[in-house]
């Protein structure tokens, strides 16, 4: 945690489908209700920047060399972070993002051609060592997150389109990332209830805030 920071920056981690935008809303309703200023952002995404890098990242059609795709998402992880982020927690904002850099270990690393460690110290010098109070993995077998995308009817982006195979690396790496900092990390099992998942967020933020 950096000197200046007043506020507490939570992210959400977990595959396509594991619920991360229905608990960041119950989780910035819950914090709002108790009187703090929440701004809740994503990666891709959460710049005006961002914006249009999530466009290349997550939309353009053919392939993206897997460097190129881990410095677009670096990039945006810097500009969000220098713009977005980081003033809202030195006003003291308690900042909710869908996604981090646990993101760009656990997906770029599941490629195979990207070594997780390297992955993750290109995002820490984007960000300037910046990393979250908490980050909360929402752990879901694939198979079951695919039957809930099925079930939401759009079309899959790039990424939601990769095999199951794939996405049960990922969700290995995210598993392994918990492991090493579970002090960082809260994993919960996304299988169960909206509201008792949300129970447990709140009871490990409580003693945060
Ligand atoms: P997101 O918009 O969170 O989609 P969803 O709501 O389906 O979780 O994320 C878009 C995709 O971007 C997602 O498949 C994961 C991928 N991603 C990476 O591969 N690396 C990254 O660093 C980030 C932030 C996201």
């Amino acid at each position: 945690m950096t000197s200046e920071r007043q506020g507490l920056w939570v992210t959400l981690e977990g595959g396509d489908g594991s619920g991360k935008t229905t608990q960041a809303a119950l989780l910035a309703g819950w914090l709002e209700a108790r009187g703090r200023a929440v701004l809740h952002t994503r990666e891709p995404g959460g710049s005006e920047v961002g914006v249009l890098i999530r466009d290349i990242v997550l939309h353009h059609r053919g392939d993206i060399a897997p460097r190129a795709e881990a410095l677009l998402y670096a990039a945006d992880r810097a500009h969000h972070v220098a713009t977005v982020v980081r003033p809202a927690l030195q006003r003291g904002d308690v900042v909710i993002q869908d996604r981090y850099l646990d993101s760009s270990v656990a997906y770029q690393g599941a490629g195979r051609v990207l070594d997780a460690d390297e992955v993750r110290s290109l995002s820490l010098w984007a960000t300037e060592g910046e990393l979250p109070d908490l980050t909360v993995l929402l752990d879901l077998d694939p198979s079951q997150a695919r039957r809930r995308l099925d079930a939401e009817d759009k079309p899959f982006d790039r990424l939601e389109a990769e095999q199951e195979e794939f996405h049960t690396r990922v969700r290995e790496g995210y598993l392994r990332l918990a492991e090493a900092e579970p002090e960082r990390f809260l994993v919960v099992d996304a299988t169960g209830d909206a509201e008792d998942i949300a129970t447990l967020i709140r009871a490990r933020l409580s003693v945060l805030l």
